[in-house]
């Protein structure tokens, strides 16, 4: 814990240690006068031409150039971050100022520009809510906002997306990945990967693999079949790397089946390299990440992140011919093919602070908040008609006394303090928005302690709303965030508040915060409204005010299931050296367990309602390479405008191995005026209908036949068709 303070403190003053001279090809690095070096000719082949954004032929030949002039303690300095703390505001790595080339410099993070930078940049909301936004689209334009800001402030690579499976929510950052379903996980991963790259900065997608447990991430030994490895915690790394050609992959600190991540060839190297055709390079997770020297060169890790501490051994193992300069260079050939296939070599990097929370990144700040907000109950008042109106949206025109309560309700409350941290210039708390967006009619009471004179303020209000749920305290990373959550269910103190207020007002809308589930059967039936609002970033607080009172129509949809109890889901296990991770969890274990959820994966209201109809295939049967087009009629049979959310499941239930009961196989949105209704096409491709066959060593798709179901989330399922692949 010392070092990494130590490091923080480093981070936030400049590297404290700066960078070491064999680091930079300085003194003892530098050109060794007459050596002659022919290193191993390189032909480029597919992987390394589309990986490439530039010319990929000349960049390798320009490499294969540089691998002559190099000496080794060049080389392996290149394989290497630069100093145990940021330098100018960036992690430094690979960078040989005698040659010409330009180094790495990477920030963190999935939530915007990282605080380590020392400058301001837009709190975006976390992953987990733009996962509720479904939305691919706005995820890239978010992950291009963030390479702007960052290419701003000087870095090249950013270290996101985090797309660890959210295997169970007391995961500490739960936050930080976008759900618990693999093709959700994947599509919205590669979209933020697109839209970083797009940029010109380099993605650097993780933690490479199974990091889904905080306290333990360090030792912990993640035991997976080889089936719930391919189908379950590796197929959103794969279209990473297959579909969004991430320019890195950050491994993980824990093992995987006994091997450390960056010791582990099976992945480095048979999966990522050799199958998947990975033609970047891996990084490690800062300072514990990297477990040997040759070995994990060897497994198929590339730099050692932050700085040289392990991988100071290579050169003794050099001299002594314990590694070669080949297998050196294959390293130093990815790192640079990196810089130079992304012009590193061609930018100057400068501070333009204009780029940072410029008003079109805090704009799309709002966007996405406003699109990941779920409407999870909207009841009648207590006490009224069964026909009246639900509570909201509140009508500014018919109240005039709102009361707002909460440990949430007045917080910057925007995520973990860890790694992912960012620092706003401002952050519009739910309290700051409600007053922003009521108009002069309406005061909003602000209620910290409920004394009598509250009570009557409550009891008097046209609405009551309590902000809570979870603060950076509650959970985050490890070691230098909260680590994992301790339970599912809100503080009991809040649970308290919130039955007092229910007491003695009709109308009680509770606002949740936070990163994952949190269990409200035991109380979510007293109150009027319900709302899941995740770290709505730095201007939350106008989003969650824009959808309370009706001016956005909430469109967000869980991107997890919440159960009724912690007990309907599988062990969460963050004390254990070993765990197990099965096939099961989410949706699919709640399902084939028979348990329903409180609320299912793909769920949430609206202030408009949807109807589905005249579900038709593109064929009855498809070829085990054809895609299966599934068109539904929507129809908005609600009075206002509104963004719906069709999600297509598919289930085998004439496969010859288990499946689950049904797997999210595509989704699309669709807005729709009151009375409007439109066609929706959805495409599935029969090779995502594989499952991975040990014996095999394949994905097979089976000839057999499925069922396509087609509604607004894992449990509301409204239309379906048979088809079969042949
Ligand atoms: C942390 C995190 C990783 C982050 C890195 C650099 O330990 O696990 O996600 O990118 O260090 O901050």
């Amino acid at each position: 814990m010392r070092f990494w303070i130590g490091v923080l403190a480093c981070a936030l003053v400049i590297g404290c240690d700066g960078p070491s001279p064999a680091m930079d090809g300085g003194p003892d690095g530098g050109a060794d006068g007459g050596r002659v070096y022919e290193p191993e000719p390189f032909e480029p082949t597919a992987a390394t031409l589309a990986y490439c954004p530039r010319d990929g032929a000349a960049v390798e030949a320009r490499i294969t150039a540089l691998l002559a002039e190099l000496t080794p303690a060049e080389k392996i300095a290149l394989l290497s971050g630069s100093a145990s703390a940021v330098i100018d505001g960036v992690w430094e790595a690979s960078v040989n100022t005698r040659l010409g080339i330009p180094g790495l410099h990477m920030l963190d993070g999935p939530r915007g520009l990282s605080a380590f930078s020392g400058k301001r940049g837009t709190a975006f909301p976390v992953a987990s809510m733009r996962g509720a936004s479904w939305d691919p689209a706005l995820e890239r334009r978010v992950g291009a906002a963030m390479a702007r800001e960052l290419r701003s402030a000087g870095a090249d690579v950013l270290l996101a997306p985090t797309i660890n499976i959210l295997r169970h929510p007391r995961w500490g950052r739960a936050q930080e990945t976008y759900g618990e379903d693999v093709h959700h996980l994947g599509t919205m991963g590669v979209a933020f990967i697109e839209g970083v790259q797009s940029e010109g900065v380099l993605a650097s997608v993780k933690h490479y693999a199974a990091n889904s447990i905080e306290n333990t991430r360090h030792e912990v030994d993640v035991v997976i079949d080889e089936r719930t490895l391919r189908e379950i915690y590796l197929p959103h790394f794969r279209r990473a790397v297959e579909d969004a050609r991430v320019a890195s992959v950050m491994s993980a600190y824990n093992q995987v089946n006994g091997a450390y991540c960056d010791l582990s060839r099976h992945l480095l190297t048979d999966i990522l390299r050799d199958e998947w055709q990975f033609a970047g390079f891996v990084e490690s997770d800062w300072i514990w990440g990297t477990h040997g020297s040759v070995e994990s060169l060897r497994a198929g890790l590339d730099i050692e992140m932050p700085a040289a501490d392990q991988f100071r051994r290579l050169r003794r193992a050099l001299a002594e011919g314990d590694v070669t300069e080949a297998e050196i260079d294959s390293s130093v050939r990815r790192v640079l093919r990196a810089q130079f296939c992304y012009g590193l070599d061609e930018r100057e990097r400068e501070d333009v602070p204009s780029v940072r929370e410029s008003t079109e990144h805090l704009a799309l700040a709002l966007e996405v908040a406003r699109r990941g907000v779920v409407l999870l109950e909207n009841r009648v008042a207590d006490g009224a008609p069964t026909d009246a109106p639900p509570v909201l949206p509140l009508d500014r025109a018919s109240i005039s006394r709102l009361v707002v309560l909460g440990r949430a309700a007045d917080v910057e409350n925007i995520g973990d303090e860890g790694s992912s941290r960012v620092s706003p210039t401002d952050v519009v708390t739910a309290l700051e928005g409600l007053r922003m967006r009521a108009g002069a009619e309406l005061t909003v009471t602000h209620v910290t302690t409920l004394d009598d004179e509250a009570r009557a303020a409550v009891a008097e209000a046209d609405a009551v709303i309590v902000v809570t749920g979870l603060l950076a305290a509650d959970e985050g990373e490890g070691d230098i965030g909260a680590g994992d959550r301790s339970t599912l269910a809100l503080d009991p103190s809040e649970v308290a508040l919130i039955r007092e207020v229910t007491a003695v007002s009709p109308r009680v809308i509770v606002v949740l915060e936070g990163g994952a589930a949190i269990t409200v059967s035991d109380w979510a039936d007293e109150v009027e409204a319900l709302l899941f609002a995740f770290y709505p970033g730095q201007r939350g607080g106008l989003a969650i005010a824009d959808v309370l009172f009706g001016d956005v129509n909430p469109s967000g949809r869980l991107p997890f299931s919440v159960p009724n109890a912690e007990a309907d889901l599988p062990p969460f296990d963050n004390v254990s050296a070993t765990v197990i991770y099965d096939y099961w969890h989410g949706y699919r274990h709640l399902q084939r367990e028979g348990v329903a959820p409180r609320y299912p994966f793909g769920h949430g209201l609206s202030y408009a309602r949807f109807a589905y109809s005249g579900l038709s295939l593109s064929a009855s049967r498809i070829g085990p390479e054809d895609d299966l087009i599934v068109r539904v009629d929507v129809t908005n049979v609600g009075d206002v405008r509104g963004i719906e959310t069709v999600q297509a499941y598919v289930r085998a239930p004439g496969s010859r191995v288990e499946r689950a009961p049904r797997d999210l196989r595509a989704f699309a949105q669709v807005e729709l005026g009151p009375g409007e209704t439109q066609t929706v096409a959805l495409a599935i491709d029969a090779r995502d209908l594989a499952f991975y066959d040990v014996e095999a060593g394949a994905f097979v798709v089976e000839h057999t036949s499925y069922e396509v179901e087609v509604g607004a989330s894992a449990e509301d399922l409204r239309v379906s068709a048979p088809f079969a692949v042949e």
